[in-house]
């Protein structure tokens, strides 16, 4: 198939792409460059040997994107373009609204114009919010976000929904990531952060490597063996390989379906840090500080669901996340920028 995949210079997006080219499909990108570097589009090609087509351009611009559709008979869409940072859309509300969501509409107004309706679009496990069930099955209620990022995961998974509800050709997978980390196997592609990184993996490796002086874990006070928080973390390499299976239910015609993308397994904050530096022998200092706002205590999936009708399942463990962020990190200690 032909896949346009949108934000596919970022972080995942970037891993999907080798994935796709991996299994045989042909990929079309669309990105921005507002949160990654084209340098991402380098490493997909020197990884897989093949070519791919780049637009540097956005998902709001709706003449970039009839060019892109006019040129390629794209098959299906794959969309992760969005912007992202938890902290930041609390005081860019509007700025993450005309993205996510303004952005989505141009696509799919612009997908359909082209006969093209199939969709698979990066949610996340923040939907749930605080999760009424643990672990969490997709038929656990939808929740209060804390953010305005979440709420337009939240909202985009309606829209879509009521789109495919009016017009029935349409193909619309939602996919609810967990939390992805880790980084390609060959240490050429990783998670980039601009600045101070909000997520915990890329802060621990920064303590690593000696950017940042040390990890400050937000509470130890949850109701929870050790009293820091819960995750799901999720390799970014099996998150990939969750798109390329979730195609085949696209080719399968499957209407609206929705899946958890996590590793069913959850670990506190500690055991992540504990866990790295089993796996790289590298100390992170830490400490302890008061509760984040807007962290719930416990997060993780059901990964039954994805298991059973994608045929997919997370391969790696917590220690190969540990090792490939770690791998990626002092193989590129500046990201993607010299
Ligand atoms: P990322 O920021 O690395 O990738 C997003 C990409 O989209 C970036 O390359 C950015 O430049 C591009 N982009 C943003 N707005 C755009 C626009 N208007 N037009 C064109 N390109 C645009 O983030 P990621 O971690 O790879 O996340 C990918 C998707 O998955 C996002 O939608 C994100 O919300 C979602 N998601 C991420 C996580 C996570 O923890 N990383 C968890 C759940 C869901
Ligand atoms: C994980 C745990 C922190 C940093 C976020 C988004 C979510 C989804 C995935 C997109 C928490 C703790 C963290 C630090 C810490 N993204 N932590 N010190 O919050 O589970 O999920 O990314 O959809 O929407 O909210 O991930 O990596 O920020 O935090 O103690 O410096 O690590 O409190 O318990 P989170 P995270």
């Amino acid at each position: 198939m032909k896949i346009l995949v949108t934000g596919g210079a970022g972080f995942i997006g970037s891993h999907t792409c080798v994935e796709l080219m991996n299994a045989g499909h042909e990929v079309v990108v669309i990105d921005n460059l507002c949160n990654s570097s084209e340098k991402s589009m380098e490493r997909v090609k020197e990884i897989t040997g093949k070519d791919l087509a780049f637009y540097k351009g956005d998902i709001l611009d709706r003449d970039c994107l009839n060019t892109i559709f006019t040129e390629h008979k794209i098959d299906a869409v794959i969309h992760f373009a969005g912007l992202k940072a938890v902290g930041e859309s609390v005081y860019k509300p509007w700025e993450y609204y005309n993205n996510n969501i303004t952005g989505t509409l141009t696509l799919t107004d612009v997908m359909r114009a082209h006969d093209v309706k199939n969709l698979i679009f990066s949610s996340s496990a923040t939907v749930y919010g605080d999760p009424a069930e643990i672990p969490i099955t997709e038929n656990c209620p939808k929740g209060k976000c804390t953010n305005p990022y979440g709420w337009t995961k939240s909202m985009l998974e309606q829209i879509l929904t009521d789109l495919h509800t009016a017009d029935n050709s349409w193909n619309v997978i939602l996919l609810r990531y967990f939390n992805p980390i880790g980084a390609h196997p060959t240490g050429l592609m990783g998670e980039d952060p601009n600045g101070i990184p909000n997520n915990l993996m890329p802060y621990i490796t920064q303590v690593a490597i000696g950017k940042l002086p040390e990890l400050g874990i937000f509470g130890n006070d949850y109701d929870t063996p050790d009293g820091t928080c819960i995750r799901d973390y999720i390799h970014v390499c099996d998150l990939a390989t969750g798109h390329v299976a979730a195609l085949k239910k696209i080719e399968e015609k499957a209407g609206l379906c929705i899946y958890n993308l996590g590793t069913g397994v959850g670990y506190s904050v500690l055991d992540v840090v504990n866990n790295f530096m089993e796996a790289t022998g590298v100390n992170v200092a830490y400490s302890m500080k008061p509760r984040r706002e807007g962290d719930v205590p416990q997060c993780y999936s059901s990964a039954q669901k994805a298991k059973e009708e994608l045929g997919w399942e997370a391969k790696y463990g917590i220690k190969e996340m540990c090792r490939d962020s770690w791998n990626w990190q002092t193989k590129n200690p500046n990201g993607y920028k010299d």
